[in-house]
């Protein structure tokens, strides 16, 4: 039997931490009166959206809806449990939970957590094979004799996979894992026809590959000599998304954030390299191209991006390649230029980390200038016909900035360059721009994101303001309980109102982050959280209350009203005036019932 967490306990630790310091290991966020803002972590967005409340103790973005309390938050963003959220932030108020076990986790969780438990197990055995081993002492060699130092080995844990078919079938048979469930990790491999396995990695450089909780998820095995593949990867599993996992992004983190920069690499090579010289925000893909995804999450925790590959044809390809990525994720990038032929690693071993600082990575170049450079490779700018087709697509990178400025600094490095008059080479980009300007407008209308309506009926704002004050003020929730009970006319209202007055009449204080704990609804806890971030006058008058109030009340009897006009019309025209006649007083009383001084609600 699993424990139920008491809910007292569940209060103290939501209290004991603060969302904002929770939310801002995952998304930089910046403070703008009361409340802090960011890019949303659940849609990919350019413009922060996303707000957190440290008075309320919860977050809402505008864009997507998305919203809650600390817990829900870290069950959406890491895909939890409620009690494995619970328990991850128990440690934070002192609450020792390390006895309690998911009653429910589901079977794919179980799965998860055993293949992650297998992957911990692994890099250590593989570390110690490494290390201390007569068997791992070819591979520590080699990996000494590149430069790689002991610490360094022991940070990125590295180790080395036995040459044999099945030193790790055998270790995890021993550790009780299921092979077939291990298969589905990566680790192993089935032989065709047959009910036994091997082991995929052999002789191997093992570098272990975590995920952004810093749990072991892969491993990317390297050959000692020059066996191909150079590099092995595990294959995607249940663990392993290669299009969301960047190398290092776990410990490069923090640094990431403090220096709003990350320097993105090729090659785990070039990662342990840039943090030997003392470059902790360094990331690397994972031997494929840079996806949206992780374009998006570097741009959640910096707004700068280096992207530093290597230096021959296929390194720029892919650096400009994954520069169009990260600008369209709404990343400031620039390009380190790698003399041609050494990679970042070698660079680092060959010159020192000083000389890699200042000359490549103080030295890169904005996207348009490194863009510039490139076109220029190759060309023989001596000869007139080669040189003006440079300028000319020149001109064209310059006019796809879409900043006026920006564009017009370039345009005058180029007129300098080259002697050209700066009236000709705006003209020339006028005609690029304009073409810029019709593509660009193509494409939004494309993606155009529908605007969510504001232009709600009167009596859909006067109860989401309602409801927005019975939130935080305890009278006005009973104000609204006594004078309107259930009556409210949204559904999603009428039970958040239910809720509220429990809540209250449980004794208490306003507490919308305790309150969400109560609500299993998603859409409700939406709309609660919205509500709550939506500004409000805190000093609302009672004649504004009323409004409200009145407002709600009376949308019944105006559809009411409606209806009885429909059916007055109908009476007039069979001439049946007995009922007209009663329907008209009928819609006399209703017309009366309705408040009086009532207002129009704007709000
Ligand atoms: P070293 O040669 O050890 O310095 O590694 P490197 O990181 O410099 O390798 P390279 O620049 O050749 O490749 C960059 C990245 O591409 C590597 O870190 C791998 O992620 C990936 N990669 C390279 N070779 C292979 C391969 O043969 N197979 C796969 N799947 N990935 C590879
Ligand atoms: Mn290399």
């Amino acid at each position: 039997m699993g424990q139920r967490i008491p809910e007292e306990t569940v209060e103290h630790i939501r209290r004991s931490v603060d969302i904002v310091d929770i939310i801002q290991q995952y998304v930089s966020l910046k403070k703008q009166g009361r409340n802090y803002f960011g890019l949303c972590p659940f849609h990919g967005e350019k413009t922060p959206s996303f707000s957190v409340s440290p008075e309320k103790q919860i977050y809402h973005c505008f864009g997507c809806g998305a919203g809650g309390n600390v817990f829900s938050f870290l069950m959406d963003i890491e895909g939890i449990t409620f009690i494995e959220a619970v328990k991850r932030l128990a440690p934070r108020a002192n609450v020792d939970l390390s006895h309690v076990v998911d009653e429910h986790p589901t079977a794919e969780r179980k799965e998860t957590t055993t293949m992650i438990a297998a992957h911990e197990l692994l890099k250590k055995f593989y570390h110690h094979l490494l290390m201390h081993t007569n068997e791992g002492e070819e591979a520590l060699n080699y990996l000494l004799q590149r430069g790689f130092t002991r610490e360094l080995i022991e940070q990125f844990e590295i180790g080395y996979a036995l040459p044999s078919w099945n030193a790790t079938v055998t270790f995890l048979a021993n550790k009780g894992f299921s092979l077939p469930l291990m298969e589905q990790a990566g680790l192993i491999v089935k032989k065709s026809g047959e009910d036994s396995y091997f082991d995929r990695f052999r002789h191997r450089i093992m570098f272990p590959i975590h995920n952004h909780q810093g749990e072991t998820v892969a491993f990317s095995g390297r050959a000692l000599g020059n066996e191909e593949p150079k590099y092995m990867n595990s294959p995607e599993t249940p663990i392993f998304n290669k299009r969301h996992i960047l190398y290092h992004f776990h410990e490069a983190r923090l640094p990431m954030r403090q220096k709003q920069q990350v320097v993105l690499f090729e090659g785990f090579a070039d990662v342990i390299a840039a943090v030997q010289a003392g470059i902790s925000h360094a990331v690397a893909t994972m031997g494929t191209a840079l996806s949206e995804e992780q374009a998006r999450m570097l741009r959640r925790n910096a707004s700068s991006v280096i992207v530093c590959y290597d230096g021959d044809r296929a390194g720029i390809d892919a650096a400009l390649r994954a520069s169009e990525t990260l600008v369209e994720a709404g990343c400031y990038v620039k390009v380190a230029m790698m003399p041609d032929g050494l990679d970042p690693d070698e660079y680092v071993r060959r010159y020192g980390a000083d000389r890699f600082r200042h000359h490549v990575l103080d030295a890169s170049l904005s996207l348009t200038a490194f863009k510039l450079e490139y076109l220029k490779r190759g060309r023989h700018l001596q000869n007139e016909s080669e040189r003006l087709r440079y300028i000319e697509e020149a001109v064209k990178e310059i006019s796809r900035l879409s900043n006026a400025i920006e564009a017009d600094y370039y345009l005058r490095q180029l007129a300098n360059e080259f002697s050209i008059s700066m009236d000709a080479l705006r003209e020339q980009m006028m005609i690029y721009g304009k073409k810029q300007v019709e593509q660009k407008q193509e494409r939004r209308e494309t993606v155009a994101v529908p605007v969510r309506a504001k232009l709600l009926p009167a009596f859909q704002k006067a109860e989401r303001m309602l409801i927005a004050h019975m939130l935080r003020d305890k009278a006005i929730a009973f104000a609204a309980q006594e004078a309107i009970e259930g009556a409210f006319n949204v559904e999603e209202h009428r039970a958040i109102a239910a809720y509220l007055y429990a809540f209250y009449e449980e004794g208490h204080e306003p507490d919308v982050s305790s309150l969400l704990e109560r609500i299993h609804d998603p859409q409700l806890k939406r709309i609660v959280t919205e509500l709550s971030m939506m500004p409000i006058n805190e000093d609302i008058s009672s004649a504004e209350l009323r409004d409200y109030i009145q407002c709600v009340l009376n949308y019944p009897k105006e559809q009411l009203l409606k209806q009885k006009e429909a059916q007055l019309r109908d009476a007039e025209r069979q001439k049946d005036y007995e009922r007209a006649k009663r329907i008209a007083s009928e819609m006399i009383a209703l017309r009366k019932s309705l408040h009086f001084g009532r207002r129009g609600i704007n709000g």
